[in-house]
């Protein structure tokens, strides 16, 4: 794919890349991604050759194929690709490191009480299991400043943390979090880091052989337009022998390679086709900037509709194409008011959007990606401003 030297976000051109629903205002590029039809596209070439001769496809050529992929993939988030894994999504990536890490009874392990909730239970069950104890950092948000989101984790971590998992960009805040300077200092404690970036290849620029963390996990699927099921797991050399994916097959004790590129029968294609993918991605050049950019006008206007403050400066360093704005009536508690109001505003408007819950308050997360148009932002804000609730 060429690329596309001037773009505008949110044109009918732009959009037209992508086959999403033209009722819906999609503002939850987050959760989930959104994956253009070029992608698709391959990934049902790549099905069509998988079942042309599944025996020549999976016997013979998967290894070099993944290999291939690996590769680009490998290059694109600036990893030394024999640390470099494919996993189906973040949650297989460090459920295969939280669950074979070498735990012993009585060691703990440091989250942040914004961990993913899916992070959180795989760390109870390594709790329950291991007899391991779990720790949370307590990060400020609202936040002033990517410094105060150091110090939590050096209070919460005590001689017996073995481990702690630091999310690159937290998912109910949205909020960057300064991972370097963070490992640097458990590091300099003795404490190995898993670095949860399961929104941050194609928002941050990544260099995982400068930063050198234990281990990290990126999504591809969320910003890097990839197919579902596209994602990496990143292995530091001293820990390779001891890290296997949550189901072992033939390639047990054979390297990280062997362990985690065969799990199993399964469909590939998304792992295959992530270099058509970061075609695309690269096809869109200054798409972060420009998607942060939709973001800081969005978060503004929504906020003004809300009349509530904004949780954190407009400051580069602690948000991407994603922003959490405060919502006015506190969280009761009960998850089940977030999920109506989502439900209830997209019944009403049609407008995807997610509600997240922390520290009693309930936040507004909007995400911006190429096939947003600054409009879709006005028009949450003046359903908001309507006193819709
Ligand atoms: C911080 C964080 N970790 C892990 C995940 C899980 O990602 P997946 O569902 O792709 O496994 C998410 C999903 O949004 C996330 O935000």
């Amino acid at each position: 794919m060429t690329p596309t030297a001037h773009w505008t976000p949110g044109t009918p051109e732009i959009r037209a890349r992508w086959g999403l629903d033209p009722e819906v205002t999609f503002l939850n590029n987050g959760s989930f991604g959104a994956t253009p039809t070029v992608v698709l596209d391959a990934v049902r070439q790549v099905q069509l050759e998988m079942e042309a001769e599944p025996v020549r496809f999976f016997a013979r050529e998967l290894p070099g194929r993944i290999a291939v992929a690996r590769t680009a993939v490998a290059e694109f988030v600036g990893a030394d690709p024999a640390g470099l894994a494919f996993v189906s999504n973040a949650t297989t990536g460090v459920n295969a490191v939280l669950r074979s890490f070498p735990w012993k009874p009585g060691d703990a392990l440091l989250l942040a009480d914004q961990t993913y909730n899916a992070v959180k239970q795989t760390a109870r069950w390594v709790a329950q299991r291991y007899g391991v104890e779990l720790q949370f950092a307590k990060l400020p948000f609202p936040v002033n400043a990517p410094e105060d989101m150091i110090q939590p984790w050096l209070d919460a971590a005590t001689p017996r943390t073995r481990l702690a998992v630091v999310d690159h960009i937290s998912s109910p805040t949205a909020v960057i979090l300064p991972v370097a300077e963070i490992l640097g200092a458990l590091r300099a404690r003795g404490i190995p880091v898993l670095i949860d970036g399961a929104h941050a290849p194609g928002i941050l620029p990544l260099d995982l052989r400068s930063l050198d963390a234990d281990f990290y996990v990126g999504n591809l699927h969320k910003w890097v337009y990839a197919a579902k099921g596209a994602a990496i797991l990143y292995v530091r050399e001293e820990w390779r022998a001891h890290i296997q994916p949550p189901n072992l097959s033939h390639g047990y004790e054979q390297g990280l390679w062997a362990e985690f590129d065969w799990i199993g029968t399964m469909d590939p294609s998304a792992w295959l086709t992530a270099p058509v993918a970061l075609d695309f991605y690269r096809s869109l050049p200054g798409v972060a900037a420009s998607n942060h950019a939709l973001v800081q006008r969005g978060r503004e206007q929504i906020a003004e509709a809300l009349g509530t403050p904004l949780p954190h400066p407009d400051d580069a360093r602690l948000y991407g194409p994603m922003a959490a704005t405060t919502w006015p009536t506190p969280f009761s508690g009960d998850f089940r008011q977030v999920q109506e109001l989502n439900r209830r505003l997209y019944d009403d408007h049609r407008i995807e959007v997610p509600f997240s819950t922390y520290d009693h308050r309930i936040w507004l997360r909007i995400s911006a990606q190429a096939f947003n148009h600054p409009d879709d932002y006005t028009r949450l804000a003046e359903v908001l401003r309507s006193g819709w609730r």
